[in-house]
């Protein structure tokens, strides 16, 4: 794989005309469009259809599905059929319908799990009912779901930098899609654990989300060739 396949550019735009205009400023340095819930809720399918029509970069749908594994099934039938390459569910889901959403999937689309959203935090979880030892250990949760997104044949699972290198230590074999990047110089927004692109895939990344320090910056051209450059050199450095 290239520096480029690995980049995930996330479209969180509002309306279809500015998300368009963004896959093809950037589609030279990008390999993965993200959809997200937003842009999927209002414009459905014709939103890959459109994406597909300007840029040949692979698609990623984060609808982050969580429901009975019969509903799963279904829904990633019907998703398969649109040609994306990647998908994400709920790991809380459970086995079943993790289960069923691999045996689901074809034309070559990958299932990516969804561990404890980072917006969550200890209070978030004990109010939920997970055991106060468990809500205290966020990461060993995330750690047993990353394992149950393995044993149950997903393709991957969608991690922060923090946990990436524990995960491919002991799953090498798991793809790992890791948001929370931001370049020395950019704001971190509202993400909290952040890494830049070169100690990401150094702790073992397959992919990198970017969003806002490539779509706020006055240069997003220069910046995307910062990232390819970081992941090249860190490609090197991990062989
Ligand atoms: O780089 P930026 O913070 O703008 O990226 C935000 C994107 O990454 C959003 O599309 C968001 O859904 C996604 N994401 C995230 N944190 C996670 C999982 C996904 O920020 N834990």
């Amino acid at each position: 794989m290239k520096a480029k396949d690995r980049l995930i550019f996330p479209l969180d735009f509002p309306d279809l005309d500015q998300t368009l205009y963004w896959v093809e400023r950037l589609n030279p340095f990008i390999g993965v469009f993200k959809v997200g819930l937003e842009l999927y809720s209002k414009y459905g399918p014709r939103t890959v259809e459109d994406i597909r029509r300007i840029s040949s970069a692979k698609i990623f749908l984060d609808l982050k599905l969580h429901d009975i594994p019969n509903t799963i099934s279904g829904a990633v039938k019907a998703l398969s059929n649109l040609g994306v390459d990647f998908l994400t569910i709920h790991v809380l889901s459970g086995r079943r319908a993790l289960e069923e959403a691999v045996k689901a999937s074809h034309g070559g689309l990958k299932i990516l799990g969804v561990t404890i959203l980072t917006s969550l935090d200890r209070a978030d979880l004990l109010e939920l009912g997970f055991n106060g030892e468990l809500a205290t250990q966020i990461d060993e949760l995330a750690f047993k779901m990353a394992l149950l997104a393995s044993v149950t044949n997903c393709d991957g699972i969608v991690t922060s930098a923090k946990e990436v290198e524990r995960i491919k230590g002991a799953l090498p074999h798991l793809l790992t899609i890791v948001p929370g990047i931001r370049m020395e110089e950019s704001p971190k927004d509202d993400q909290l654990r952040v890494a830049t692109p070169y100690e990401a895939i150094l702790k073992g990344a397959d992919y990198l989300v970017v969003g806002r320090p490539i779509r706020e910056s006055s240069q997003p051209e220069k910046i995307c060739e910062a990232i390819l450059n970081d992941i090249d050199r860190a490609l090197e450095k991990r062989l």
